[in-house]
């Protein structure tokens, strides 16, 4: 049995409207997402009601019973919202008028949609942050089982895209669980900011009813009411703050998925993206191309955008709500549903795919990538002062590429014409692998230094 509504609740004086001002005016296709939340909101407000006596305990049982037969239905598909309601909240009162009759017209004492809508709105983004930073760990979680496993692995670390100096496979991989790690404190000051209770502000200027406030928020989990019915109704600032910080996750992602996708281009040849996340090409049969990643890469970039789009639909309101509002959640639907999208893609290329560090090294050794170690040789060996050994190693790098070659095929001989100093010693820091373990800092590649990193994100991601 499909259930449907009888009543078609009236919102204006002026009852007809047009289709086309019914297909601008409805958003139930849209904020049908929030019937949990909205169920919860009326629970609470029923509860408040009852303890002020507006309603009997008789009429709260009669409320909860009928919005469990809702919630019964909802979940088994049972129920078609009406776009003549506009909204969810219409739908859900006007629904739950078809069930208990006219103690449902009792339910909107003391409270406004403005009020509604805006703490379905926040309750649902508290339960996306939480989601979202549950996905993230997952990611991070991946990104350090990869960086365990390759320790000791050597790959280029660039600056300008020009192969710089030797990095561990491990050491890259952890500066995205880094990234990673900001945007969770970043998704804990969204729900800090998001947590505080709408309810009671009604339409604008506060409810007539002494609602407990105090009730409402240990009913939905909230740490406190807003502070001003009118800023109440009218904050959006808390969607705009989880956009933005799915904007700063969404530019990590399109950071990894584009070094990714470079890196496995031939020419790079450091990353085999897993078959199961690359396509064919339908004419070159020598292809794999990381289409995952550049969908990856695309949508981050569109959900970069989606701040901006709210704080432009936001911008030069007047207090207090407007129906622009109503815009707002398309937005942050469609990010969320992206970015976990993305995410979740990114956890499995990770997990599935491989690096080729056998290549990393071997591009650090035809690069000069030890050029820089070269230099503090002179400095720490011969006593030669930064400057002057720089000079000397640039010559000598020049030397080398004239001749085709790279430093470890060259001779004492070769070395000692650039400066007579240069004794057997200089071939220890030639080594791609010592230049590694030759660094002292804490936040250094040396595997020493990466092997506690990791061992302090292992108990950070177990929390
Ligand atoms: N569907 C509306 C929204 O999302 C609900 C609030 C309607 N309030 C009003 N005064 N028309 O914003």
């Amino acid at each position: 049995m499909v259930l449907k509504r009888k009543k078609i609740l009236s919102t204006s004086i002026n009852k007809k409207t047009s289709k086309l001002m019914d297909s601008i005016n409805t958003s139930i296709d849209i904020d049908s997402r929030l019937f949990s939340e909205d169920i919860s909101v009326t629970r609470a407000h029923a509860l408040a009601l009852e303890k002020l006596k507006i309603i009997s305990n008789q009429e709260l049982i009669k409320i909860n019973k009928g919005l469990d037969k809702l919630v019964n239905l909802h979940t088994n598909k049972k129920i078609k919202f009406s776009r003549a309601n506009e909204d969810i909240h219409m739908n859900i009162e006007s629904l739950l008028h078809s069930i208990i009759g006219n103690t449902a017209s009792k339910i909107h004492t003391g409270r406004s949609r403005n009020d509604q809508v805006a703490t379905d709105t926040r309750l649902w983004v508290l339960k996306s942050c939480k989601n979202l930073k549950k996905q993230i760990k997952f990611l991070m979680k991946d990104i350090l089982n990869q960086a365990k496993i390759n320790q000791t692995n050597i790959i280029p670390g660039f600056t300008h895209l020009q192969v710089a100096q030797p990095v561990t496979l491990a050491h890259h991989l952890m500066a995205y669980y880094e990234m990673f790690k900001r945007d969770l404190s970043h998704l804990e000051f969204v729900e800090q900011m998001t947590n505080e209770n709408p309810l009671g502000s009604a339409a604008l200027a506060g409810s007539n009813y002494k609602l407990d406030t105090r009730l409402l928020n240990k009913e939905l989990g909230f740490n406190e009411s807003k502070n001003n019915s009118l800023d109440a109704v009218s904050d959006r600032d808390f969607c705009v703050y989880f956009l933005q910080s799915l904007a700063m996750v969404s530019l990590h992602l399109g950071k990894m998925s584009s070094e990714l996708i470079l890196w496995s281009s031939s020419i790079f040849n450091l990353f085999e993206i897993s078959k199961n996340y690359s396509t064919g090409s339908s004419i070159m049969p020598q292809k794999r191309n990381p289409d995952s990643l550049e969908l990856i890469r695309g949508k981050s970039n569109i959900i970069r955008n989606q701040s901006s789009s709210l704080l432009n639909v936001l911008a030069n309101l007047p207090l207090t709500y407007f129906k622009d509002f109503q815009e707002d959640k398309k937005i942050i639907f469609d990010s969320y549903d992206d970015l976990i999208l993305c995410i979740d893609v990114l956890s499995e290329i990770i997990k599935e795919s491989k690096f080729n560090t056998v290549n990393g090294y071997k591009i650090c050794e035809d690069n000069f990538a030890s050029a820089t170690d070269l230099a503090d040789y002179l400095v720490l060996e011969k006593k030669i002062t930064f400057r002057d050994s720089y000079k000397i190693i640039a010559s000598i790098v020049s030397y080398a590429q004239t001749n085709k070659k790279n430093m470890s095929q060259l001779t004492l001989q070769d070395f000692q014409k650039f400066n007579k100093k240069i004794d057997q010693g200089i071939f220890k820091y030639i080594d791609i692998k010592n230049s590694i373990t030759r660094k002292k800092t804490i936040m250094s590649t040396n595997p020493s230094k990466v092997a506690q990193a990791i061992k302090k994100a292992e108990k950070f991601v177990k929390k």
